[in-house]
């Protein structure tokens, strides 16, 4: 719908914040993520980051550093109140035209009314890939943790640890070659290099991001409800960002193959251990299949994969849906 990447205008300002309590949070943040985008409206608080949207422009930041397979979490409690036409989006995105993308987007609604949280893939430059749920809890009460997994065999979406949705590598070949895996993939059933062989992102380096807009053109319940400027600013506020992963050389392209190499076939590095990409991180457990299960059977109101208005012939990822 909205493509994320395009929000990145540096804009240098003066941080409107009392300077020693700046310092202590932004420590904090500083070692994972900075502001990139309308700084004085990046608001370090105590030991919160706080996202503004006003008027003027909304704000948002990135991860110092790229990864290559992972998990990246943030605690964020979302804009309370009236927050109609407002998106929030925390997402990991690689560079280029033929970009891969992860992407929560927290659609904002009028007071008392639920957000919907969309998610979306993009793969090798293309998306079209939304999911929407709503929640089970109220999302601007206090924090939860929304997080991405991503290996070479699964992309995860998880909210408070419960998986809201899996897009798997049905690529046995690229599985087999990377993990070791392949036993249970259609070893010998079906063509693992037939062009039907759904997408899986390629080994790019990804940033994390985070960003407040205004999408009223769309957004609240269908881009009915416009976002209401006398209730702004509008703010979220992260407790915490955390990026487990194999980081990408500084000094190495973004198609670095000996980078390419290392963080895929590494089980260890200067990071520690590379948990994410382990056997047992290679699929969902059992008990994290029966939560998704759940999520989706209470909480999915939009999947791309069923909407034949919009996708006459079925995506191939969705195969079996
Ligand atoms: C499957 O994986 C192999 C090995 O990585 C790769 O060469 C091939 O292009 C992949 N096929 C698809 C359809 O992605
Ligand atoms: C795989 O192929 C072998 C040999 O052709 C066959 O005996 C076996 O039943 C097949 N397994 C599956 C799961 O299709
Ligand atoms: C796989 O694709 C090849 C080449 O298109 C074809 O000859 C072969 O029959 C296919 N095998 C299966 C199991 O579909
Ligand atoms: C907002 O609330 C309305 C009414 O409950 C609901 O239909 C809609 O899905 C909610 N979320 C958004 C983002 O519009
Ligand atoms: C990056 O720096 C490291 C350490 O100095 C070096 O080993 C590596 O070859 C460099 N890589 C590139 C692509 O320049």
């Amino acid at each position: 719908m909205v493509s994320l990447t395009v929000v990145a205008v540096a804009v240098a300002a003066a941080v409107l914040v009392a300077v020693g309590a700046a310092a202590a949070a932004a420590g904090k943040f500083d070692d994972v993520v900075g502001p990139s985008w309308a700084n004085d409206h990046v608001v370090y608080e105590g030991d919160l980051l706080k996202l503004r949207l006003d008027s003027s422009s909304g704000g948002g930041f990135a991860s110092k550093n790229k990864f290559l397979y992972g998990k990246a979490s943030a605690d964020l409690k979302l804009v309370p109140g009236d927050s109609a036409g407002v998106v929030t989006a925390f997402y990991l995105s690689s560079a280029g035209d033929k970009h891969n993308e992860f992407d929560f987007e927290f659609l904002g609604n009028v007071t008392g009314e639920p957000y919907l949280v969309q998610t979306n893939l993009y793969i090798d430059g293309v998306g079209n890939r939304e999911q929407r749920i709503d929640l089970w809890f109220d999302p601007t009460a206090d924090f939860h943790t929304y997080a991405v997994l991503w290996n070479p065999s699964q992309v995860v979406f998880l909210v408070d640890d419960t998986p809201i949705r899996v897009y798997e590598n049905k690529n046995a070949t690229a599985t087999a070659t990377a993990t070791t895996k392949g036993h249970h993939r259609h070893a010998n059933g079906t063509n693992a290099t037939a062009p039907s062989v759904p997408p899986f992102p390629s080994p790019q380096p990804m940033a994390v991001y985070s960003s407040i807009w205004n999408a009223d053109d769309w957004a609240t319940q269908g881009g009915r409800v416009k976002t209401d400027w006398s209730h702004a600013p509008f703010v979220a506020t992260f407790r915490d960002v955390r990026v487990e992963g194999c980081a990408w050389a500084g000094n190495a392209t973004d198609s670095d193959a000996s980078e390419v190499a290392r963080c895929t076939g590494s089980s260890w590095g200067k990071e520690g251990r590379y948990w994410w990409k382990e056997k047992d991180m290679e699929e969902l457990t059992v008990h994290q299949s029966h939560q998704l299960v759940w999520a989706r059977a209470h909480h999915l109101v939009y999947d791309y994969c069923v909407d034949t208005d919009r996708f006459p012939v079925q995506p191939p990822e969705c195969a079996g849906r």
